[in-house]
């Protein structure tokens, strides 16, 4: 199969420019001017950006998590990764405490075979060194293609590492070239927080953040660059919200260390108030860290632009409000913490940060598939257009306008965090490895067609092979 992407402006991280691309099986085989070839199939896109695929790089699909499981699974997450122009993402796969990540992983492989419709791969979340997972064990998954290690500083009672656990498994990442990914929140002080204001009486959804104050965050996110320091392993500071956790990771890149941190779409747009919304509605917004103050919005604006932020993930982990949001209606922290959003991530940023005057079409680039792709050792398979790179490719409309609302979109939530929001710029082509995954609102491709991803070790490059099913 062969297919021709005629006239496009073609965008990278680094370039933009008009011209074909011509694909060749699954990967990029030809780029120019008014090239002359033969093409099974022809998309013209004059006018239109031919971008490379997203990459997300935190995402959450058919989780155990908070009492129930997210109601996205890989069929129905991947489906609406791809009408939001994302062809590759990677996934937390979470050792339940006692067991070992083996099993973890198998399980997780089993619930996505057949039914990928993007390319993915794995991080593991290490939830326990004692019982179950050992660290021999820990060292020998980046030899299997999963090179970074998440741990939750957070979520007493249930996913929280201790510092002893972070420390030893940043000492592992040091020897074996993983990246370690830490959820920075300061779980035992949360916890006491959360147990007082429910003695006194507090239940209300804005208690989820009245609980978790932004200073929280500020000390895990610089005790887990400390330890990092001392470990000697490169950082990853997921979902950051506040000025509290941009800063110390600002003086750390300033230093030189092998300091990361991502933002998330939603702490772009959803503030505090959403939390306060009447009739349970707040619960929508019931995600960790919490929506902020609204001032941490220009903050968070400004830290992916000086990268002191290097990526915009979605953090998708999504439930729905009915029957699953309300499990919290009397007790805010039985409220399952986590939100929709993989399918708007690409139209949020290019309305509000492009088209918005705040980055540059390039750095939209950057932020959301060739940084990502860079850190999770996917680049230059996946994040980049490029001879030899996966055709991974959106052709993207961006005079398009489109409403989004829950009533279209392809995640089985049963609402979008930006519902009613107006964005000009959506993705009309998809492809991922050369096929054509997604043409206007139809899903081309059937399931099946993705794959798991072997990524690379931190700091090295995936070199085009065939990616192993
Ligand atoms: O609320 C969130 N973010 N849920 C997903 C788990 C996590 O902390 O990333
Ligand atoms: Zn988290
Ligand atoms: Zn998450």
């Amino acid at each position: 199969m062969s297919v021709l992407i005629r006239g496009g402006r073609i965008v990278t991280a680094a370039d933009d420019y008009v011209g074909d691309l011509y694909v060749e099986g699954e990967r990029i085989s030809l780029i120019g001017e008014s090239l002359d070839v033969q093409a099974d199939k022809v998309i013209e896109a004059a006018g239109k950006y031919v971008l490379p695929g997203g990459v997300d790089p935190h995402t959450h699909l058919d989780m155990p998590f908070g009492g129930t499981v997210t109601i996205d699974d890989v069929q129905s997450g991947q489906t609406s990764a791809a009408f939001g122009g994302t062809t590759c993402h990677v996934d937390f796969v979470i050792q339940p405490p006692g067991s070992s990540f083996a099993a973890a992983l198998e399980d997780w492989q089993g619930k996505a075979n057949g039914k990928q419709v993007i390319d993915m791969g794995y991080h593991m979340a290490v939830t326990d060194l004692k019982e179950g997972g050992t660290l021999e064990e820990l060292a020998s998954l980046p030899d299997q293609g999963v090179t970074s290690y998440k741990l939750f500083m957070a979520y007493k009672g249930a996913l929280m590492v201790d510092d002893e656990t972070l420390f030893r498994t940043m000492e592992v990442a040091a020897e074996t070239g993983a990246l370690v990914m830490v959820h920075a929140e300061n779980g035992d002080a949360i916890d006491v927080l959360v147990k007082k204001a429910l003695a006194e009486g507090h239940t209300e959804p804005h208690w989820h953040a009245l609980t978790r104050p932004p200073e929280t965050e500020g000390e895990a996110t610089n005790r887990a660059i400390q330890l990092a320091r001392v470990a000697g392993c490169p950082l990853y500071v997921v979902h950051v919200s506040c000025r509290e956790s941009v800063e110390p990771i600002a003086l750390a890149r300033e230093k030189g260390w092998d300091v990361w941190g991502e933002t998330c779409t939603q702490y772009f747009f959803v503030d505090y108030t959403f939390l306060e919304r009447p009739n349970f509605e707040g619960a929508k917004y019931v995600y960790t860290p919490p929506p902020r103050a609204k001032e941490n919005q220009d903050v968070l604006w400004n830290a992916v632009r000086v990268d002191t932020l290097s990526a915009i993930s979605t953090d998708h982990c999504a439930f729905r409000w009915d029957g699953q949001k309300t499990m919290g209606r009397d007790d805010f922290s039985k409220i399952p913490n986590g939100g929709p959003g993989l399918e708007n991530r690409l139209s949020m940023i290019h309305e509000f940060g492009v088209r918005g005057g705040r980055i540059s079409l390039n750095r939209m680039v950057e932020l959301l598939s060739t940084n990502p792709a860079k850190l999770f050792g996917l680049y230059p398979r996946k994040g980049t257009i490029a001879v030899g790179s996966d055709a991974d490719i959106v052709v993207f409309d961006p005079a398009k306008r489109h409403t989004i609302s829950a009533a279209t979109h392809h995640s089985k939530s049963d609402y979008n965090l930006y519902e009613g929001t107006e964005v000009t710029g959506v993705p009309e082509v998809v492809l991922l490895r050369g096929q054509v995954l997604v043409e206007g609102d139809e899903l081309v491709a059937e399931p099946g067609v993705g794959q798991f991803v072997r990524r690379a070790r931190f700091g090295q490059e995936l070199k085009p092979a065939p990616a192993v099913a």
